[in-house]
C-alpha cells in the first residue's frame, strides 16, 4: 500500500521554528501547536501576554490537525438527543451555541488577519445510514424542543444511493486548516509570541508560577500552561479515565467542481460516515470521505478500512476518480460527547487543559481557546461550566465505566503469548510482537531487513503496544499513545520513546 498522506500538507516557511535553546520565562506557556494551542496562543499574545509554545514535532500543525478532514460544524457529531439526555437540554442549546461561537471566530481571524484559507459558509446534512430513520426522527424532536435551525428535506444531495429524508443545517463551515495555522503563527509571532518545535515537554509542575521541563532539561516558567497536546498529557491520571482514543479513517478522491455540493454531510451509523469536498488544482474538487472508527491500538485492519470507505463512496458518487490520499488519524472521546477544556481537575494551579475533541476538534480546539484565554484573562466565559474537566455527569457513567474496563481488559496483553515466535517471521517493512521470557517485544522489521527490538511497554501506564500496518505505528490501547515503527514517541500521553533493546553481540566480537 502506498504510503497514507493527508491533502493539507502545506510548505510554508512560518511552520517552521527553533528548539528551546535555553530556560525562560513567560506569562503562559503553551504545550502543543496544533489548532487548540496556536488559537490560544494567538488570542493571549493579541491581549498583550508574553506567550511561548512548544511543541515536539519538527513544524507546528504537525499533529491531529495536519490529518483532519476540517469541517466545522456546530452540530454535535454525538448528536443533541444524546448530550440532551446526559447533560440536560439547556447544555445541548449551549453546545450548539458555544461551536456556532467556534465557526464566527475562525471567520473573525481569518478576515482581520487577512488569512487566505478557503473559509467558506456551507450547509451541513444528516442522513440515515444503514440503521435506518429512528435516529432521524429523534433528532428532529430534540433540536425542536432545543429552538435550534434546521430544515427536514427529502434526500440529501448526493448523485446517487441518497434514500430517503435529512436533515439540513445551515450556517456551518469549511476551511484549509494548514493555510489557515501557518498564517496564524506568522502572526503570532508578529504580536510577540515566540514559537519552538523540536521541544517535547516532559513535566509540568504546577504553581505560582508553574515550571515546564522538557526534554533536553531546558525549563520554561509560567504564570499559566495551557495543555493542548490533543491527548491530555500530564494533567492528572484522573483525565485519562474521562478520554478515550479512537482512530478514524478518511481517503480523499478527485471528481468534478460542482459534482457534490460544497456542504458538510455525516450519516447516523455508529462509527459515522463524513463527508465533504475542498477545490484542488485543475479546477476539480477533492472529495473527503471519512469513518470506519475503532478504539486505538485495537484493530490492524487498516486496509480493508480504506477499502470499505473507497466502496461505500463509489455507491453514492459513481464519476469519483482514483484516490489520491488515505490516512487516518485519532480523536479522543468523551462520555458525554463536550470537550474537556478549562483548569485541570485535582490541585494543579494555573494548569489549563484543551481535550475531548470529539471528532469535533477544529471547533472544540477554537472554542476551547477561547475559554480558557478567558479564565487567563480573568474573563468570564459563558462556557466554563458546561466544558469543566472536573465535571461529573450521573447520567455519563455507563459509557465512562464500558470505556474504563475496556481499557482494563487490555492489560491482559501482558499474559498472552507474542503474535509470532520471532523476527523471521516477520515480512520486511512490517512489525509484530514477540515474546520473549516474560517480556513482550515490539519488533519491527525495515525494508532492507534490519531488526528493531524495543520494548512493547508503553512508557505512559504500561500497556502493550499493537503494530498499526496501516500507518507503520505502535499504538498502545490503553489511552491511545503511539510510536513510530522504530519506537519514537509520536503522539502522547507518553512523553518518552519505546525502550530499545540493546540486541545481543554476534558471537567472537
Ligand atoms: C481523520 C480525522 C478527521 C477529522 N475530522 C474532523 C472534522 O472534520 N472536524 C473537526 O472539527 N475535527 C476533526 N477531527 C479532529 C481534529 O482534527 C482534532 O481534534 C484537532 O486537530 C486536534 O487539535 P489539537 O490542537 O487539540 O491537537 P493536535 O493538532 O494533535 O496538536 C497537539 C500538538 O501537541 C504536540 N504535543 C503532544 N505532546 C507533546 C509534548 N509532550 N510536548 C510538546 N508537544 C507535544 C503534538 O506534537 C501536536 O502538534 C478529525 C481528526 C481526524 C484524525
Ligand atoms: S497510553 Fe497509557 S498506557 Fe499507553
Amino acid at each position: 500500500m502506498t504510503p497514507t498522506s493527508s491533502p493539507w500538507s502545506v510548505e510554508n516557511p512560518a511552520r517552521a521554528a527553533a528548539p528551546l535553546a535555553g530556560d525562560t520565562r513567560y506569562d503562559v506557556c503553551v504545550v502543543g501547536a496544533g489548532i487548540a494551542g496556536l488559537t490560544t496562543a494567538y488570542l493571549l499574545a493579541d491581549a498583550g501576554k508574553s506567550v511561548v509554545v512548544l511543541d515536539s514535532k519538527s513544524k507546528v500543525a504537525a499533529g491531529e490537525t495536519e490529518v483532519t478532514t476540517a469541517h466545522l460544524a456546530w452540530v454535535i457529531d454525538d448528536r443533541f438527543t444524546r448530550v440532551a439526555q446526559v447533560r440536560g437540554d439547556e447544555a445541548a442549546r449551549l453546545a450548539a451555541e458555544s461551536h456556532q461561537s467556534a465557526i464566527d471566530l475562525i471567520e473573525a481571524i481569518s478576515k482581520r488577519e487577512r488569512i487566505a484559507c478557503e473559509f467558506k459558509r456551507v450547509d451541513g446534512y444528516l442522513f440515515p445510514g444503514a440503521d435506518g430513520p429512528d435516529a432521524l426522527r429523534d433528532e428532529m424532536v430534540t433540536m425542536t424542543r432545543l429552538g435550534l435551525i434546521f430544515e427536514r428535506v427529502d434526500r440529501v444531495p448526493f448523485p446517487a444511493n441518497a434514500s430517503g429524508p435529512a436533515l439540513r443545517f445551515p450556517d456551518n463551515g469549511q476551511f484549509h486548516p494548514l493555510k489557515y495555522l501557518s498564517d496564524l503563527a506568522a502572526v503570532i509571532r508578529m504580536r510577540g509570541g515566540v514559537i519552538h518545535t523540536e521541544t517535547r515537554v516532559v513535566d509540568i509542575r504546577s504553581g505560582a508560577p508553574c515550571t515546564v521541563h522538557t526534554d533536553t532539561g531546558r525549563t520554561v516558567t509560567a504564570g499559566a500552561v495551557v495543555v493542548a497536546t490533543g491527548s491530555p498529557f500530564d494533567t492528572g491520571t484522573t483525565m485519562h479515565f474521562k478520554v478515550a482514543a479512537y482512530m478514524t479513517y478518511a481517503i480523499g478522491l478527485e471528481v468534478p467542481a460542482g459534482y457534490v455540493k460544497h456542504a458538510l454531510y455525516w450519516d447516523t451509523e455508529d462509527p459515522y460516515h463524513y463527508v465533504r469536498t475542498t477545490p484542488i488544482e485543475g479546477g476539480k474538487d477533492l472529495l473527503i470521505v471519512g469513518g470506519e472508527d475503532h478504539k486505538t491500538g485495537q484493530a490492524s485492519d487498516q486496509p480493508e478500512r480504506w477499502a470499505r470507505l473507497e466502496a461505500w463512496t463509489r455507491e453514492r458518487f459513481p464519476a469519483a476518480g482514483a484516490v489520491r490520499h488515505h490516512w487516518s488519524g485519532e480523536v479522543f472521546e468523551t462520555p458525554d460527547g463536550l470537550g474537556m477544556i478549562g483548569l485541570a481537575p485535582g490541585w494543579r494551579q494555573n494548569v489549563y487543559v484543551i481535550t475531548g475533541d470529539s471528532g469535533m476538534g477544529m471547533t472544540h480546539g477554537t472554542l476551547g481557546a477561547r475559554l480558557v484565554s478567558d479564565l487567563i484573562l480573568g474573563r468570564t466565559n459563558p462556557y466554563a461550566g458546561l466544558y469543566a474537566p472536573s465535571r461529573w455527569a450521573p447520567s455519563a457513567l455507563k459509557t465512562l465505566l464500558e470505556e474504563n474496563v475496556n481499557i482494563a481488559a487490555q492489560y491482559t496483553d501482558w499474559l498472552t503469548g507474542g503474535e509470532v515466535k520471532s523476527a523471521d517471521e516477520i515480512p520486511p517493512g512490517q512489525g509484530a510482537i514477540v515474546r520473549r521470557g516474560l517480556t513482550k517485544l515490539a519488533v519491527y522489521k525495515d525494508d532492507r531487513g534490519g531488526v528493531h527490538e524495543m520494548s512493547a511497554v508503553c512508557p505512559h501506564l504500561g500497556g502493550i503496544v499493537q503494530w498499526n500496518p496501516g500507518e507503520q505505528t505502535w499504538d498502545c490501547p490503553c489511552h491511545g499513545s503511539r510510536f513510530g515503527c522504530t519506537g519514537e514517541m509520536r503522539h502522547g500521553p507518553a512523553a518518552s520513546d519505546l525502550t530499545p533493546i540493546e540486541q545481543p553481540a554476534p558471537a567472537g566480537t
